[in-house]
């Protein structure tokens, strides 16, 4: 979810609503924004559905006020309704909040609360909050008779989140307070931006690129009082403590759609670009190897590396398994791929020489942070491949490769994918340069590195046919993605990229794994994909796709070279320009990407943001 907020002499809705506008990749399935002026009760207006339908609602009302909160939601408890979208107030309007993140003990916290006269109206667990808030305000005002100043408020939050399990990133207004404004953090982050006269929260930098260029990162167990004139962070332990003010220098992300009709087509089509960016400076010819400013370690420690650990989730998990092929095969050194939502509860007996990669397009994604957090608590050099600059996980991380792909705004991941893969191919040659791999087979490598963006120029050529595909089975209710080795992960991010936007049931499996129990699927309303490009595991990949047609299953194939074989089999096919098998799941993403796109809009269905999903998932 999103975060925003606002004190100062401007008005506060525009920056609010801006910012929000922004953090939409984080949650989109509900949206409010609360407003204070002096002297007067707190304004809220919340919507089910998208900030674009906030803001219509906010035009219709009266929100001025130079004091303001917003929120923008992915649910976790309760459904996406008005009633619990945020903000949340507490104590009968005495306070409004904001909040991310999950509160593990909301329950018995609802119950005293209730036995105690409050009223709930939503059935989330940040409305727990609020109330909780308001009650330790009312036993703090009495603790303070006669002399009510912001402490009484500071204190009430202090008091309040000391008895909080889970995490949290907070704002709050208070009705009596409209100079005030608290922000507190606990695994979710926060960024205070500094202004003259005016100063902003966000749960992250995106809404204050082009109003401030100072933030402060918020830590956790830190809390942010907030006034037009002047910011103080406590911490729990520590006391008040002296912030950190750092220098925002992000370009403002100005993206618009110029011309394509979706973000996720536009981001496709970016692709030969964004991979250019991915390895402009990083070949090194001379050396037959790549090179990386930002891994911070020497590179004794890198040869001294006997295991890696890659995590990540949804698409960027699929690239750490291709990961594993490459490193493996490139570089010789074992690998193991984590889910990051279940390393972070693991305890692994990993060794001292592991090296964790956390891969993650947004640098925000809960799990992965939360992952990288426990790998680094046990001694290991965690490493961030990451999109965007300055997240959390890219400022957490040791050490790290940035995509530079550019935003991706589709909450589909496309360009990020590819540009991982091309990150990750370069790690391997570099890892394996550091070991056996050969100059020759260093040049080769590179060669086809630098092949990539033609390639995929080329590649993007199957658009229309693949239109056509689409068009033969957007009505089909299951499809299988198939392929091996280098192409399994091809597939399972095939599979994924069709049901995230056109909720179809798809499922990826490595081509022979098939006939242990999805070829039971198979019949001649199920068709399957299979990748079945040159290479190793060619006549493997072939027997397989006979199976599927023996039993009358239709079959899109996807080829690299003039194939007789796979054309008197299949009912369709893809050609797609050939490649070392290494780099093939960057080539054949596209074909797959394109279908799931078309075969979406045919269905009518939202490919930017596709129901239930989020860009970026900040809860675990
Ligand atoms: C969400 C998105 C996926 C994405 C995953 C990991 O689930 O919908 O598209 O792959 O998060 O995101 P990250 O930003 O860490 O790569």
């Amino acid at each position: 979810c999103g975060i925003v907020g606002y004190i100062g002499a401007n008005d506060a809705c525009p920056f609010l609503l801006a910012g929000l506008q922004r953090l939409e990749y984080r949650g989109y399935d509900s949206a409010g924004i609360a407003t204070l002026r002096p002297s007067d009760q707190i304004r809220v207006t919340r919507v089910a559905g998208r900030v674009a339908d906030l803001d219509a609602a906010v035009k219709k009302k009266s929100m001025a006020g130079n004091l303001g909160i917003g929120h923008t939601r992915w649910a976790t408890h309760g459904a996406a309704t008005a009633e619990n979208a945020h903000p949340h107030s507490g104590g009968n309007g005495v306070l409004s909040l904001a909040h991310n993140g999950v509160i593990e003990n909301y329950e018995s916290l609802k119950s005293v609360l209730q036995s105690k006269g409050y009223v709930f109206h939503s059935q989330t667990d940040s409305e727990v909050v609020a109330h909780l808030i308001a009650e330790c305000l009312k036993l703090s005002m009495v603790k303070h008779a006669g002399e009510v100043s912001i402490n009484c408020y500071v204190e009430a939050v202090q008091d309040a989140i000391s008895q909080l399990r889970g995490t949290y990133g907070l704002v709050i207004v208070f009705r009596d307070q409209a100079d005030l404004l608290i922000a507190a953090r606990c695994g979710s982050p926060l960024v205070v931006g500094v202004g003259k006269g005016e100063q902003y929260v966000a749960s992250d930098t995106s809404p204050l690129i082009g109003f401030t260029d100072r933030i402060i990162y918020l830590a956790d167990h830190q809390i942010a009082v907030i006034r037009p004139d002047n910011i103080q962070v406590l911490h729990r332990d520590q006391g008040r403590i002296r912030p950190d003010i750092k220098e925002l220098t992000a370009d403002a992300v100005d993206v618009t759609l110029e011309g394509y009709a979706h973000y996720m087509l536009k981001e496709i089509y970016e692709q030969p670009h964004s991979i250019t960016n991915a390895l402009r400076g990083r070949l090194d010819k001379d050396n037959a190897t790549a090179k990386f400013g930002g891994l911070n370690l020497t590179t004794q420690q890198l040869r001294s590396v006997e295991r890696i650990v890659l995590t990540g989730c949804g698409t960027s998990w699929h690239s750490a398994l291709v990961g594993e092929y490459l490193f493996e095969e490139l570089a010789r050194i074992p690998v193991e791929v984590e889910y990051a939502s279940e390393l972070r509860y693991r305890n692994p007996p990993t060794d001292r020489d592991t090296v964790i990669f956390g891969i993650t397009q947004s640098g925000e994604t809960a799990d992965t942070l939360a992952a990288l957090r426990e790998m680094k608590r046990k001694g290991h050099h965690t490493l961030a491949i990451c999109n965007v600059i300055g997240s959390s996980i890219a400022q957490e991380a040791d050490g790290g490769i940035y995509l530079h792909a550019g935003p991706e705004i589709g909450v589909a991941s496309t360009k990020a994918f590819t540009s991982q893969l091309t990150v990750l191919s370069m790690l391997a040659l570099y890892f394996g340069r550091l070991r056996h791999l050969s100059y020759e087979a260093g040049q080769r490598i590179i060669a086809q590195l630098e092949m990539l963006p033609e390639v995929i120029q080329k590649t993007l050529e199957c658009h229309e046919h693949v239109k056509h595909i689409a068009a033969r089975y957007a009505d089909a209710t299951n499809f299988l993605y198939l392929g091996r080795k280098y192409n399994f992960p091809t597939a399972l991010e095939g599979a994924l990229k069709l049901k995230e936007i056109s909720y179809i049931h798809a499922e990826g499996y490595p081509a022979a794994e098939m006939k242990h129990g999805p070829i039971a699927l198979v019949d001649e309303h199920t068709p399957s994909v299979f990748i079945v490009p040159n290479g190793t595991v060619y006549d493997k990949v072939l027997s397989n796709l006979q199976e599927v047609k023996a039993r009358g299953g239709p079959v899109i194939a996807i080829v690299d070279h003039e194939d007789p074989q796979v054309a008197n089999l299949a009912d369709e096919v893809i050609m797609i320009p050939q490649i070392e098998d290494f780099l093939q799941p960057i080539v054949a993403s596209i074909p797959l990407q394109l279908l799931s796109y078309e075969i979406a809009l045919l269905r009518g269905c939202d490919v930017d943001m596709p129901r239930n999903l989020a860009k970026s998932v900040t809860v675990e």
